[in-house]
Formats: C-alpha cells, sequence, structure tokens
C-alpha cells in the first residue's frame, strides 16, 4: 500500500484561504477545484484503474469484476495502483457507475464481449414500482467502506473522487437493460409516458445524491458526474428532462459544501444548459476546445480533453497534443484529463511520455 507522506502533519490543516470544510487534501486537485490555476496542472485520467495496467489484469485473474468493486480491499488496492505507478494528483474509487442497480433490485452482470446486462429492465410503470429504494450506507456499505480505506492509505495531497452515474445515463442502462445504443426504448418511455420517465428521473436522483453523499462523509474529497449518454438529447430535451435533476443533486451537494465535477460526452451542443448546472468544474471531452468551452462555461474549472486514442500513436504526436491542450487550458483553473476513459490497449510508456509532458511543461 501507499505510504503516507509526512505522517506527523495533520489531515486538516487551515491554509486560512480554504472555503470548502472537510477537505483533508490541500493538494493541487482541491485547489484547482476551488479555482486556482497551475503551471502545471493537476492531473487524473478518467479509467485509470482498469485493463491497461498488468497489476489491474493480475487481480481481474482472480476476481470478477463486481466482486473487486464490492469487496473493500480489493476495491482499495485497484484505486491505488495507479496512483504507486503515476503519482496522479487525485484517485477515483474503483467501482462502476451501474452498481447501484444491484441493491435497486434491477439486476447487474458484465458478461464477456457483451458489457453490462441489466437483469429487470425497466420499460413501463409497473417495472418502476418493482425497483427499490435503499439507503447506500447499508446495502452499499462495501463500496463506503471502500471509501473510507483508501482515504486512509492516500497522501494528504491526493484527492479522492468519489463518482455517480447521472440520472439520464442511468435511465438509458435501466430502460435498455444493456448498452442504450440507439436510445428506442429510452426515447419511447421518454415521450409516450413523460410521468413515469420523470418519476424515475426523480427517484434516481435521489439515490444519486443520497449514495455521493454518503461517500463523501466517508472520506471522498470531491465527487464526479458521469453523463456518458447526456449528448442524445437535444439542448431543449436536456432542458426538459435531465437538467432540473441534475440542478437538484448539485444543489443537494452545494448544501453540504461538497465540490462537484460533471462530465457529459458529446456535450457540445448543451454548454450553456451544463453551465446551469450549478457544478464546480465541467468535464470536457476532446471534442470542446477548451478556450471556446471557457467563453460558455466563464470561472468554472475545466477538465480534460486529451483524445484517448492519441496515447494509442507515438511519442511525438503525443507530446504534440498534450501541448495543445495544455496552450487551449491556460487561462483559467484546469485539470488535465482525456477526454474520455483510457483504452484497454494503452502502452503504459504513453501515459509517461504524456506525464512528462505535462510535467515538463510551465504555461
Ligand atoms: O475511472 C476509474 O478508474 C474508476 C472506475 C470506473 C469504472 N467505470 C470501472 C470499470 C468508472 C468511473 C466507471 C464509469 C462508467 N461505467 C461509465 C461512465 C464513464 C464512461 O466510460 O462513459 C459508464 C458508462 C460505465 C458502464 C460500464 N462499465 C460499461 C459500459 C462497461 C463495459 C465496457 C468496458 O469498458 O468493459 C463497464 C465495465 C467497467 N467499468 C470496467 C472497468 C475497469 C471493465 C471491467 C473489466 O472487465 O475489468
Amino acid at each position: 500500500m501507499i505510504d503516507n507522506a509526512e505522517p506527523s502533519v495533520k489531515d486538516h490543516i487551515s491554509t486560512g484561504r480554504e472555503s470548502l470544510p472537510g477537505i483533508a487534501a490541500e493538494g493541487k486537485f482541491v485547489r484547482a477545484m476551488r479555482g486556482e490555476s497551475f503551471g502545471v496542472p493537476p492531473v487524473w485520467l478518467m479509467r485509470q484503474a482498469g485493463r491497461y495496467l498488468p497489476e489491474y489484469n493480475a487481480i481481474r485473474g482472480k476476481y470478477d469484476f463486481i466482486t473487486v468493486c464490492r469487496t473493500p480491499e480489493l476495491a482499495t488496492e485497484v484505486t491505488l495502483q495507479p496512483i504507486r505507478r503515476f503519482g496522479f494528483d487525485a484517485a477515483i474509487l474503483f467501482s462502476d457507475i451501474l452498481i447501484p442497480f444491484i441493491p435497486m433490485g434491477a439486476g447487474l452482470s458484465f458478461d464477456k464481449g457483451h458489457g453490462p446486462r441489466v437483469g429487470r429492465p425497466v420499460r413501463n410503470s409497473a417495472d418502476l414500482r418493482l425497483l427499490r429504494e435503499f439507503d447506500p450506507r447499508e446495502e452499499l456499505a462495501d463500496v463506503i467502506e471502500a471509501v473510507r480505506m483508501i482515504r486512509t492509505e492516500l497522501r494528504r495531497e491526493t484527492a479522492l473522487i468519489g463518482f455517480c452515474g447521472a440520472p439520464f445515463t442511468l435511465a438509458c442502462y435501466l430502460i435498455e437493460g444493456g448498452k442504450p445504443d440507439p436510445f428506442t426504448h429510452v426515447k419511447r418511455l421518454m415521450y409516450g409516458d413523460p410521468a413515469a420517465f420523470s418519476s424515475l428521473m426523480e427517484r434516481l436522483a435521489t439515490m444519486t445524491a443520497d449514495y455521493l453523499i454518503a461517500m463523501y462523509e466517508a472520506g471522498a474529497n470531491t465527487v464526479q458526474l458521469f453523463d456518458t449518454w447526456a449528448g442524445v438529447l437535444s439542448e431543449r430535451e436536456y432542458r426538459a428532462v435531465n437538467l432540473p435533476v441534475v440542478k437538484k443533486i448539485i444543489s443537494r451537494l452545494k448544501d453540504k459544501r461538497i465540490p462537484s465535477t460533471y462530465f457529459a460526452l458529446n456535450g457540445m451542443h448543451l454548454l450553456s444548459a451544463i453551465d446551469e448546472t450549478g457544478a464546480d468544474a465541467i468535464g470536457l471531452d476532446w471534442r470542446m476546445p477548451i478556450d471556446a468551452a471557457r467563453r460558455v462555461l466563464k470561472g468554472k474549472t475545466l477538465q480534460g480533453n486529451l483524445d484517448p486514442i492519441v496515447l494509442l500513436t507515438n511519442e511525438t504526436t503525443i507530446r504534440r497534443e498534450t501541448r495543445r491542450v495544455l496552450n487551449e487550458a491556460q487561462n483559467g483553473p484546469f485539470i488535465f484529463n482525456l477526454g474520455h476513459g483510457i483504452q484497454p490497449d494503452t502502452p503504459i510508456a504513453s501515459v509517461e511520455v504524456m506525464l512528462n509532458t505535462l510535467r515538463e511543461s510551465r504555461s
């Protein structure tokens, strides 16, 4: 496990400019969330623990994916693997956005080659009534325990990110029963039975906020909402069905002064609506020029957005594209990341080239 730096230094050190209580880490990540800018920005990668790491594959050779997510010692070990190897500024809890489907009674499995499968998809108001409400502190106690364990293992300055799927993205998997593309059942329920759809979104919003708050109270320093499928909505649809529930979640987080990041894949056309979510930081995919996004998302911390495919190319390209992202991002608070999850076939050496380029830079 990771050795704790400066064990004599207490976790909570007031800098006098600390505006968010409960934040143990004084590292760059949390400071960037609060609006500070750095010559070398903080960095972590979406899906940073996973199949491109041989040490992850060694664990997955012995245990299935859900077992790793639901065994605190294994989730802790896998969360720490990329931190040990690369010294990222933030660790992200190892889990999955779909894990809450288990206590909700919808069923979940990950079949090789098929991605996630939901056992009992929600297609109508009768299915909806069968979904269970649950207390994450009890029924996802293993995940909350993992958060607690990870926080005690991390160095003080490394932030711990808790996360959840945003309601629309969760609804897509729940309704379609797996990978949502082409979203037929989702849009049929959304247009055909708006009351049932809205009731599902409300229930998912309540669950999500409760779950994120439980993670924060167990030691997560910040939380991220993943809205992978938000981009299939037009701005009008997004404002009608998604923005109100995302706002509700973020306002419950704000009541507890929990810093949050909102990431919508393929959300260029949604930026002005996304600005209204109230999140402290906005994640951008590789399609969005950071400087252009900044003109809409004034004053927010931006996170992103190197195309993950760049890490499958060569050293010259990785260096050039990393510098380009840094240059685009230099006019405000920024967290370096990929524009979506890291590809399983990414060479470790590519991540090292990206990090060296970043750490040698001074913008
Ligand atoms: O970022 C991290 O390292 C933390 C862990 C994490 C995972 N999934 C682990 C995982 C996070 C934050 C997620 C989020 C997630 N999961 C999203 C939102 C972000 C995104 O990628 O758009 C979504 C849509 C999912 C749903 C999901 N989980 C799918 C579609 C799949 C199968 C496809 C795949 O990549 O295999 C998963 C499985 C999954 N989640 C794996 C990991 C490491 C692979 C499991 C394995 O076989 O080892």
